[in-house]
């Protein structure tokens, strides 16, 4: 029997993707999204690209009874956890909103989890984890510290899970820190769909390539990089995608190991725990390197302006991907070509997104 996972906002841009990827590598998955950030439009696609119609129940995870339902109705082998605000800059200005969506949101969920004796979770972290870096690449043993109420709140909820991990070893919690995900499918059918004005850098590059916004402005080019741009991984939604086919398939394995070994003996082999992976590249990017690729492999003029550093912006960021590879047997394999040329099929395919 194929194993079933609730995918938590599974409508959004890096679960859609993922959605793809799981049917594809044999799994059953049921989206759990309350759509404050996506459309039903988003799913449609995805299930019109894997040929089949997708389970779908509009819920949101801080509403306990919906999720239960969604428990009782189905047996899940485990959970990957996208839903969660992401806008860095909205999180300032409405941090309440943000702790109670991506905190609170979690707890509800992993104590329904806990009820219905679900303990295998992937859940979205992120980079901004790791504040300003000490060292690059960036390992997963680095200090983390965080400066906004978005980053404080993937980072309490790294702390949730080490301490769920501590308190009960019958946990497998595996939070994946995300670097920069860009790109989209190959198909041109599913992609980013920003609400308003993009905060990326990616989104705004294609916006402008399609002529929906007039000009980038970058952000500070005095910055002690290659060229004095900000300097990020940028890592092709496939191959992330692929990285949580890997997590999952890894929990799994261990999974099936303490299985067999409870079987076999009468003392417990040990759980995952709380277990953090970088998904990187493990190659760095500068704003201009990525703008030059873009506009030559779109064709299109991306006109652009050097303005002040934005606030909380660091100048480097790239990650180890050696822990990623060792545990999972997962690397990323696409080039910053190909991210930008998904990006720019998406994005002149659908101009305005899903709309
Ligand atoms: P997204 O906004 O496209 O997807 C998130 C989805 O969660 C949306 O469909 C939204 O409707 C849903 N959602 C939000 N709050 C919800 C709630 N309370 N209940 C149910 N559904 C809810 O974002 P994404 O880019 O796909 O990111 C997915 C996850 O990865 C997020 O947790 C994000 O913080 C994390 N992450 C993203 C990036 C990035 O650059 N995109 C980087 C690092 C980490
Ligand atoms: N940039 C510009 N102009 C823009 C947008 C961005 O010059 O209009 C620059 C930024 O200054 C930075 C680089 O492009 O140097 C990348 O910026 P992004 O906003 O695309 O990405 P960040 O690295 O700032 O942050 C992103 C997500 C976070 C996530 C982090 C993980 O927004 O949520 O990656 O590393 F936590």
């Amino acid at each position: 029997m194929k194993n079933k996972i609730l995918v938590t906002g599974g409508a959004g841009y890096i679960g859609t993707h993922t959605c793809i990827a799981l049917h594809e590598a044999g799994y059953d998955i049921v989206i759990y999204d309350n759509l404050s950030n996506s459309s039903c439009a988003a799913i449609k696609r995805v299930s019109t690209l894997i040929g089949q119609p997708l389970e779908f129940i509009e819920g949101d995870i801080r509403d306990a009874e919906t999720l239960r339902q969604a428990f009782v109705d189905h047996q899940f082998f485990g959970v990957i956890h996208f839903s969660g605000l992401k806008a860095v800059g909205e999180s300032v200005t409405k941090p309440l909103l943000y702790y109670n969506n991506n905190v609170s949101g979690t707890i509800t969920l992993l104590e329904v989890m806990r009820q219905y004796n679900v303990k295998n979770l992937i859940f979205s972290s992120s980079a901004t984890v790791y504040g300003d870096p000490k060292f690059l690449p960036i390992d997963e043993s680095s200090s983390r510290s965080c400066t906004n109420p978005y980053g404080q709140s993937k980072l309490i909820v790294e702390y949730i899970l080490e301490d769920l991990a501590l308190s009960d070893d019958s946990w497998n919690l595996i939070a994946l820190r995300y670097f920069n995900p860009v790109g989209a499918h190959p198909s041109g059918q599913i992609g980013e769909d920003p609400n308003d004005i993009p905060n990326n850098l990616m989104p705004y590059i294609s916006q402008v390539a399609v002529g929906k916004l007039e000009k980038l402005s970058i952000f500070g080019n005095d910055y002690p990089t290659v060229d004095g741009t900000g300097v990020r991984d940028f890592i092709h939604v496939t191959d992330l995608a692929q990285g949580h086919v890997a997590a999952l398939n890894y929990l799994q394995q261990q999974v099936d190991l303490q299985r067999s070994n409870s079987k076999r003996s009468s003392s417990k082999s040990s759980s995952v725990g709380f277990l953090p992976i970088n998904l990187g590249t493990g190659k760095g990017t500068s704003v201009l390197e990525l703008v030059s690729a873009f506009s030559s492999i779109s064709g299109q003029a991306i006109p652009y302006q050097f303005t002040s550093r934005r606030v909380g912006d660091i100048a480097s960021c790239y990650a180890s991907s050696d822990k990623a590879k060792n545990v999972l047997g997962w690397e990323a394999k696409l080039s910053i070509t190909e991210m930008c040329q998904d990006t720019w099929r998406w994005q002149s395919i659908n101009p305005t997104g899903y709309d």
